[in-house]
């Protein structure tokens, strides 16, 4: 029997691919930059299994064009470049690698706030620039983290795991969720409406998913009402800031600064504004990149397109409710 096709959008680690080869026939793209979304679609009509990455958009006229398409699998926990909706009207299963890259985000979203709020990319560059002459007592002086308010928005996963973080730094704790909020007290925190959280947080650090009713969440007005000297920290998806009133905020000193990992568009366009801020520090969403994450990613997006393959229940599914059918 000939096995089913399976291509994979994204190079692969060896003992990843070598354990997909014992299911399938498996493609994988090499090159260093995602295949256009042309060169899926012609691929699809051939597959059995698509595994994706988070830069690939994967629509309804896509998935029409694959009749044997029995799973797809991100290799991402957010799965916001997929239409979900439209794969569970096709009873088609779609896999996310939630969980293993919950703390190694976590410690990314908290190295962005120290490295914002001690200001080290600029020390590094005073450096570069030939202008350490002497200690003194005001040059890069930053913000303190031990004992300052943090505003965790989201209380997922990456969000309780940021809330992990301040517990050892003394922080007093603010959250705004709908959900797990039974979870904010154990964790010495309190949910707050984010209007609030916004007014009195010193940190704010977003952990939602990108949805119609989170993007721009936080734009003009929210800049408005966060205190002159407040950090934003986002690790979540770009769409949820609206980078064109964050722009305004730093440059106006509305905020004091920001630390992104995400952007809107991706990459961020060398020619943005952004990057000429000193108060601004823009990394090229590897927030769950170390290479221990990665590849635990990588084995579990495998682990959904075997199981996809193999009829079985994915192990980590998004859209479960097409097995109640
Ligand atoms: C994810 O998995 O959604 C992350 O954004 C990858 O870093």
């Amino acid at each position: 029997m000939s096995k089913a096709t399976v291509f994979a959008t994204r190079e692969l680690p060896a003992a990843t691919r070598a354990r997909l080869a014992n299911y399938c026939d498996l493609e994988v793209w090499d090159g260093f930059l995602p295949p256009d979304y042309e060169v899926i679609l012609n691929k699809v009509p051939a597959l059995e299994g698509l595994l994706s990455l988070l830069t690939d958009r994967i629509d309804a006229a896509l998935m029409d064009t694959g009749p044997k398409l029995k799973v797809i699998s991100n290799m991402a926990v957010g799965f916001d470049n997929i239409d979900v909706a439209a794969a569970s009207a096709r009873n088609i299963p779609v896999g996310n690698t939630p969980g293993v890259l919950t703390e190694t985000t976590a410690d990314f979203a908290f190295a962005l706030l120290m490295a914002v709020a001690r200001r080290i990319p600029e020390a590094k560059q005073y450096i570069l620039d030939g202008k350490w002459q002497t200690w003194h007592p005001t040059v890069l002086s930053g913000q303190d983290i031990f004992g300052a308010t943090i505003g965790i928005v989201g209380f997922g996963r990456i969000g309780q795991a940021v809330a992990r973080r301040t517990q050892g730094f003394g922080m007093r704790l603010l959250v705004n969720t709908e959900d797990n909020a039974e979870d904010v007290p154990e964790f010495g925190g309190e949910n707050v409406a984010l209007d609030d959280l916004l007014k009195e947080s010193d940190f704010v650090s977003l952990h939602v998913p990108l949805t119609p009713d989170t993007q721009h969440l936080i734009s003009e007005r929210e800049f408005e009402l966060m205190k002159p000297t407040a950090m934003l920290i986002n690790t979540s998806r770009g769409g949820v800031v609206d980078l064109d009133a964050l722009y305004e905020a730093l440059r106006d000193g509305q905020i004091l600064a920001a630390g992104l990992d995400v952007t809107e568009p991706e990459p961020l366009p060398v020619e943005s504004p952004l990057l000429t801020l000193e108060n601004c520090l823009v990394a090229p969403h590897i927030a769950s990149a170390s290479v221990a994450t990665r590849t635990k990613m990588a084995e579990m997006a495998a682990d959904n397109i075997i199981a996809g393959l193999t009829g079985d229940p994915l192990p980590t599914c998004v859209n479960p409710e097409i097995y109640d059918v």
